[in-house]
């Protein structure tokens, strides 16, 4: 971590962070919509509709995180900390109001909050439930389980995954749309509201998890499970419906930067923390830190679009761009640390309805190739489709085994190294 970073984050005090929401104060109910009614109408019907979906998961997911930040208080170690949260949960309340009353004086969509939410589901994608869903259950742990590995790992779903992966990133592109054409003065006032608020949780998050990680490697290690799971479902939160492109780019924005800007984000809180990115288990996130931001980017987006990661039961495209990129992230998922000391370790696929690949681990280094190996240590044999599956953890490899739609052969030593080798 840079000094700069560094001071950041110890500059920053709890009673600084209080200061400034109490500076920062404002009032849902007196923003005025009445002129954003027109720039509602104005709007062209894609832009319509890839609003309805952008602030579906905004309003949707204010009113989850006012529900699920109770158990934070409780369980946080310090009063300061319990008071900021509890300033945070009135500004999350405060937030699910603003979308709500968007939703229904702008956009005409439901009366009381329980219709407009339930009008809101129906935009909600795969990615997005799954994160949620944890959300929900991550609230439920902490209420049975105070300790603070586990309040790590709340805080890393909450302030980092939520608020800085999921919202902060869609909060910039929306926001600055609305602000350059001025059609929505009461939405653009409302938002840099609310942008202003989620930095300052976010910060609060990446100095709790600067402070926890600092002392115990049990907080870690709890952060890099949570990671680990949550991972694999963000890269298709912000999937339009049906993949149209248009979705974005009628707001003057790809997917790709949006992506891009989030990576770079995300990237910086965790150096922050110091705990950067490239340092956590190599299962967290098997992507090449030596791109540009904006090419990891485009190629986490081909592989969700080719369905290789992301919702299981897609027809995965199984072309030798596609299985290069996937494999590329193969080897950098896997702990090199299993094979140390046995020699070089050779992984090989052979698919029914694609090419083979197969995968050397030797001393440190892992490498991923096409075709066939010379000799291997394992053997893996599936259709592409089941065996992506399995790496999607939809079809439990045991299930796959018995249903004889994956064979496995290797020395019982060799294929417990494998069975580690992928965590
Ligand atoms: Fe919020
Ligand atoms: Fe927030």
């Amino acid at each position: 971590m840079s000094v700069a970073e560094q001071n950041l984050t110890s500059r920053i005090t709890y009673t600084d962070l209080y200061r400034r929401w109490e500076m920062n104060n404002w009032s849902a109910m007196e923003i005025d919509f009445s002129a954003d009614r027109d720039g509602w109408r104005g709007l062209t019907e894609i832009q319509r509709k890839s609003a309805l979906w952008i602030y579906s998961m905004f309003f949707f997911g204010e009113d989850r995180v006012a529900d699920d930040l109770s158990p934070y208080i409780d369980a946080a170690p310090t009063e300061e900390q319990k008071y900021f949260l509890t300033t945070q949960q009135v500004d999350e309340a405060r937030h699910a109001v603003f979308f709500h009353r968007f939703f229904s004086e702008v956009i005409g969509a439901g009366d009381d909050l329980a219709s407009t939410l339930a009008f809101t589901e129906q935009h909600l994608g795969w990615g997005y439930k799954q994160v949620f869903n944890r959300l929900d259950r991550m609230a439920d742990e902490l209420r049975r389980d105070r300790s603070l590995p586990k309040f790590a790992q709340a805080i890393t779903l909450y302030h980092l995954i939520v608020e800085a992966s999921m919202a902060q990133p869609g909060q910039h592109f929306i926001e600055d749309f609305f602000v350059r054409e001025g059609t929505m003065p009461g939405f653009s006032a409302g938002m840099e509201h609310v942008s202003r608020d989620e930095q300052r949780h976010i910060g609060f998050g990446v100095k709790v998890l600067s402070e926890l990680l600092a002392e115990s490697d049990e907080c870690k290690a709890a952060v890099d499970e949570l990671m680990t799971e949550v991972m694999p479902w963000l890269s298709s939160v912000f999937i339009p419906p049906n993949w149209d492109r248009e979705y974005t780019r009628c707001y003057g924005f790809e997917l790709e930067e949006i992506a891009a800007w989030g990576f770079k984000a995300v990237e910086m809180k965790w150096k922050a923390i110091g705990y950067p990115m490239q340092e956590m288990p190599p299962g967290v996130a098997p992507i090449d830190f030596e791109l540009e931001p904006h090419e990891r980017a485009a190629n986490v987006i081909r592989m969700s679009q080719a369905g290789v990661i992301g919702e299981p039961g897609q027809d995965p495209d199984g072309s030798p761009e596609i299985q290069q990129l996937y494999f590329d992230s193969v080897s950098r998922a896997v702990d090199p640390s299993v094979v140390n000391g046995h020699g070089p370790f050779t992984v090989q696929w052979r698919f029914s309805d694609a090419a083979p690949w197969h995968l050397v681990v030797d001393n440190g280094s892992t490498r991923a190739a096409a075709g066939e190996a010379r000799a291997a240590d394992v053997t893996l044999e599936a259709s592409w489709k089941d065996f992506i599956e399995i790496s999607k953890g939809a079809l439990a490899p045991p299930k796959a085994l018995v249903q004889r739609r994956m064979k496995l052969r290797g020395g019982p030593r060799d294929l417990l190294r494998f069975a580690k080798l992928f965590g």
